[in-house]
């Protein structure tokens, strides 16, 4: 183990365990149904997800992997040294390690990760490779308000590392929320790399979430397995279907939960009605042209200062900083 690995601080803002049902509960009652997205990831959505990401139609991570090794070296120098690296969510090691590699004297890196399990073992991979680089991981949801532990020494800036498309999450007033939250936590000097899934032919967006091989309906439905067993409903999961279109006036995949048959289900102690083919939403996943990010952007009070894309232009990186710090 990397004797910089300092302990995991878990800053105590982690949903209780019983949320879990209150907010199926709750999203079940909405009209229409709707659960987060974040409900995928249990141990084995994490693991399907990245079943997901092999997938020939899967582009986004093949893409955003093609751009960092063809772009990583100009980033890093883009960043400049002296930078303290905050990755938001720790599942990604694979495309931190390629930034690490080229960034000029860190200062440290510091995964948010709101998972104890997954946050222990990228700290402890990336250590094995960067000996040197002090390590402070951050238990804790990085949608809500962060406090980051203190610096081994100060930073030039802090650099708020946001891979994956995860952005494409949230809706769009959602979207602007974080960015305001993210910029207020860099700081004046600071600035956000972040990656966008770009918008393209919907044929290859909507291939990209009905994998040939089903993964990505198995990744959909497990969120109700994990519910079955985390707490105590009884979803049939033969009788529900994976549904995922791309809607392009709101230039998103929506991807539903689809019920095969009419159906009751047990939520606690609440029974829940499905009328035939109704619809569970479970996520979005949206894309953006450049115009569209950098209004985005804008509207959170940052500028966008370098956008690196891959041969192709299927996926972008972008660089945002204060929009106040930008000559205009
Ligand atoms: C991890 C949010 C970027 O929306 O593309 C992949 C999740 N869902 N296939 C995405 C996902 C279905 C993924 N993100």
């Amino acid at each position: 183990m990397n004797a910089q690995v300092s302990g995991l601080r878990d800053d105590d803002r982690r949903p209780p365990v019983n949320e879990l049902l209150e907010v199926a509960q709750h999203g079940l009652a909405l009209k229409p149904k709707r659960l987060p997205s974040w409900m995928f990831y249990d141990e084995r959505g994490s693991d399907l997800f990245d079943l997901i990401c092999e997938q020939p139609e899967y582009y986004l991570t093949r893409c955003e992997i093609a751009l960092m090794a063809q772009h990583a070296e100009s980033i890093a120098d883009v960043l400049g040294s002296d930078v303290r690296l905050v990755e938001y969510g720790s599942g990604n090691a694979r495309k931190t390690r390629m930034l690490l590699r080229h960034l000029h004297a860190p200062v440290a890196y510091v995964p948010v990760e709101i998972s104890p399990e997954p946050l222990r073992q990228s700290v402890e991979r990336l250590s094995r490779e960067f000996p040197q680089l002090p390590m402070q991981p951050l238990c804790a949801d990085f949608s809500k308000p962060l406090r980051f532990p203190i610096s081994p020494r100060a930073p030039r800036r802090t650099v708020l590392y946001f891979p994956g498309s995860t952005i494409g999450n949230f809706e769009s007033r959602e979207a602007a929320v974080l960015l305001r939250k993210m910029r207020n936590e860099m700081g004046d000097a600071g600035g956000i790399l972040i990656g966008v899934d770009l918008k393209k032919d919907p044929s290859v967006i909507e291939a990209a979430y009905n994998d040939a091989a089903g993964v990505t309906a198995e990744f959909t439905l497990n969120m109700l397995t994990r519910l079955n067993r985390e707490i105590g409903s009884n979803f049939d999961v033969s009788a529900f279907a994976h549904r995922a279109h791309y809607n392009p006036m709101a230039g998103r995949i929506e991807t539903h939960i689809v019920s095969r048959r009419a159906q009751q289900v047990k939520i606690g102690r609440a029974s829940v009605a499905f009328r035939d083919d109704e619809a569970i939403q479970v996520e979005y996943s949206c894309k953006y042209s450049m115009e569209d990010f950098a209004a985005l952007s804008a509207k959170a009070g940052l500028a966008v200062l370098r956008v690196w894309t891959d041969p192709e232009q299927m996926f972008s990186v972008q660089y945002l900083v204060r929009a106040s710090t930008v000559a205009r």
